[in-house]
């Protein structure tokens, strides 16, 4: 049997290394973990995207008391975009949260899997990678497309 390794790259950045477009996108998910509606999880997480038109959206997770009727940050995004300019790419996307006691992580958080899907999927539909800023305060992972976090993934057939 052959053995397969599957490599993954992430730049770790801090904030002065980034473009004022990727600070400006990561304040803007600062901004949605304070619009997060998180009176369950008390995890607050923002997420916030710029089009190739130059549009941005904010995102915020939204809980529900019945819980999978709730959606993440990231695709509240995503799906805002889409509504609004069905015709438009994904270029970059960026992801933050504020923990239980309010503060914002340290640790940069990742999407979660059903995210990571529909981000998939945005990339496939727009024939082109989805740049992902992950912000913690430690440090920003910048991730050149969801295929890093996804290896093997499933796309249109
Ligand atoms: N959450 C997100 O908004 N994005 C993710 O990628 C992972 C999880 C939300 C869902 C739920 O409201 C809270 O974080 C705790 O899981």
């Amino acid at each position: 049997m052959e053995e397969m390794t599957l490599r993954t790259t992430i730049q770790v950045a801090q904030l002065s290394e980034l473009s004022e477009t990727d600070r400006q996108l990561i304040d803007m998910a600062i901004e949605g973990t304070n619009r997060s509606y998180a009176p369950y999880s008390h995890f607050h997480v923002g997420a916030a995207l710029m089009l190739k038109n130059g549009k941005m959206f904010i995102g915020c997770n939204q809980e529900n008391a019945a819980f999978p009727a709730g959606l993440c940050a990231e695709r509240s995004a995503i799906f805002a975009a889409g509504a609004q300019y069905p015709e438009e790419p994904v270029v970059t996307l960026a992801i933050t949260a504020r923990n239980s006691k309010g503060e914002l992580i340290d640790e940069p958080a990742s999407p979660c899997g059903t995210c990571r899907q529909v981000i998939i999927e945005t990339e496939t539909r727009f024939k082109q990678p989805v740049r992902i800023l992950l912000y913690g305060r430690k440090h920003t992972y910048v991730i050149n497309g969801i295929k890093e976090l996804m290896p093997l993934s499933f796309t249109e057939f």
